[in-house]
């Protein structure tokens, strides 16, 4: 087991795939609470995450001085390397300026992190992401590799074996990052790298039957792979003591509630309770236009209407949610602190304190492909895990402005006019995501001999690993003729068709 301290990094998470990856179990501790994580898990190692925070700064966040009495190798990333370096006797300044992306780092003196992967004067390509440095290491480290920017880029301490690096190993940028936190977690901590995704699920099964006891849990089904996957892990745990509700919200793709209910009752058996709150859903949005609004309505709406169904079913004491990773770090941070808020998502953001049922969220840590992975883990079918992501507030966030019946009945055609033809085209399974909006502008048009005054559909297809950052899919341009043409032809409503061609970041995946 290896611990991860957390000091609010937007990629803390990575940092904790890239250990999985490894083959080697993990958990995240905020630093306010890793003493009593290290106590509870006795790790063979910890990795110190970054912060949007400095060190330099009065009140910043430390790692428990215990951590470094403990003998175990320990892993500083950025902020980790600065914190470590200042708490154990060295120095960090502040205002160099920061220094952001792509850098090359050579290798000056073999050490164990770098064991089978870097050569002592080899260079190589690294992320770079932070404003304060280490100017002075403390006493016991020395520098194993620098970069123009950074002449401190790695320091080590082999004799407590403590490696701290400037730059970001946990994300794609750094082509040898993965191999690198690898090396660190079985060479230098000794893990055995014998853990998988079958392992994550029976571990994760224990917790929930831990954590639930006896208990009655109703999991709320969103029609999308995340509530699925958890919904039947939950039922892997604890049987029939899970009732499912899909709350059908009317904003849901063409088709899709059908699936769902089929999927529960007839291949898994699993109780569910189908309840049609389209018109609620639509009354409650009507004259909402602030993106943030809606979602919030979405998601409170969302659990006033599983209060209800848990007061008719009786007894129910946890509710089950499909939370991933990356909605839960752009919604919140750690103990409410600095990561800053893009979107509050449906799972997390909207839910009211005053519900009075405790949250079962089993896939909190992982990201989607590692859901997808889990999924087939648990024998659900290959095409429903594969299926595009979908999110809570659903096609509501896929309208910006006001959101009508009309407006989604329009949107759900010209998505699946889109999605058919991307499927016959034979590239679903190479796009991470893709869906069709539509925009409350209107510009005019010629069909036929006459005027047409209707509204704009944007299409967008994005590749991501983790939806974290995505890269614009380049379809051929006869391909987007050929869904233009139908969609302005086949959708009443839509006479111009536009392709979305910005990446995230700076864009977002969806619109809203
Ligand atoms: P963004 O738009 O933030 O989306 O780049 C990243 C990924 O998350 C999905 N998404 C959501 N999923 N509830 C969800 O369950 C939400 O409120 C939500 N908002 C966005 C989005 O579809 C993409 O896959």
């Amino acid at each position: 087991t290896i611990l991860i301290v957390d000091f609010g990094s937007q990629v803390t998470q990575l940092i904790a795939r890239r250990v999985r990856e490894a083959g080697v179990y993990c958990e995240i501790a905020p630093f306010n609470l890793a003493e009593a994580a290290f106590a509870r898990l006795a790790p063979r190692g910890v990795i110190l995450s970054g912060s949007p925070a400095s060190v330099t700064a009065a009140g910043s966040p430390r790692a428990p001085m215990s951590l470094f009495a403990a003998g175990v190798p320990i892993l500083g990333i950025c902020y980790g390397q600065q914190t470590m370096t200042a708490q154990l006797g060295g120095q960090v300044e502040a205002g160099h300026g920061g220094e952001f992306g792509r850098a090359e780092i050579e290798v000056s003196e073999d050490c164990r992190l770098f064991e089978g992967l870097w050569d002592k004067g080899s260079r190589h390509q690294v992320w770079m992401s932070h404003g304060d440095r280490v100017t002075a290491f403390a006493p016991g480290f020395r520098v194993v590799a620098t970069t123009a920017g950074a002449p401190f880029a790695v320091i080590a301490d082999e004799a407590r074996r403590y490696y701290g690096t400037q730059f970001h190993p946990e994300v794609v940028h750094t082509p040898d990052g993965a191999r690198l936190i690898a090396n660190f977690v079985r060479t230098v901590c000794g893990c055995t790298g014998q853990w998988n995704m079958a392992g994550y699920r029976d571990a994760k099964i224990a917790d929930i039957r831990a954590e639930v006891g006896d208990g009655k849990v109703i999991c709320g089904l969103s029609g999308g792979v995340d509530s699925a996957v958890a919904a039947v892990l939950i039922h892997a745990a604890i049987g029939d003591q899970l009732t499912c509700v899909f709350v059908d919200h009317g904003l849901m793709r063409q088709g899709e509630a059908e699936q769902v209910v089929s999927l529960f009752r007839e291949h898994y058996h699993i109780p569910l309770v189908h309840v049609d709150a389209a018109d609620m859903f639509l009354a409650g949005l009507a004259g909402v236009s602030d993106p943030e609004q809606k979602r919030k309505f979405i998601g409170g709406a969302f659990i006033d209407v599983f209060e209800a169904e848990a007061r008719k079913i009786g007894g129910a004491k946890f509710l089950a949610q499909g939370t991933l990773y990356p909605d839960v770090i752009e919604s919140v941070s750690f103990t409410g602190g600095p990561s800053v808020t893009i979107k509050s998502h449906h799972n997390v953001g909207g839910l009211p304190a005053r519900m009075n049922m405790a949250l079962v969220e089993p896939l909190r840590e992982l990201f989607k492909d590692e859901v997808r992975r889990l999924g087939v883990e648990l024998g659900l079918p290959p095409a429903f895990v594969g299926r595009h992501p979908f999110p809570g507030p659903g096609l509501a966030i896929r309208i910006p402005g006001e959101v009508t019946r009309e407006a989604c009945d329009t949107l759900r055609k010209a998505d699946a006019i889109y999605l058919d033809e991307i499927r016959k085209a034979g590239l679903y399974d190479e796009i991470w995501q893709a869906f069709a909006v539509l925009l409350p502008v209107r510009t005019v048009g010629v069909m036929g001999d006459g005027r047409t005054y209707d509204k704009v559909c944007g299409l967008r297809a994005v590749t991501s690993v983790d939806g974290m950052t995505a890269d614009v899919y380049p379809f051929e341009s006869a391909f987007l003729s050929r869904c233009a043409t139908r969609i302005v032809n086949e959708v009443p409503g839509i006479n111009r068709v536009v392709y979305d061609y910005t990446s995230k970041p700076p864009g977002t995946i969806e619109w809203e």
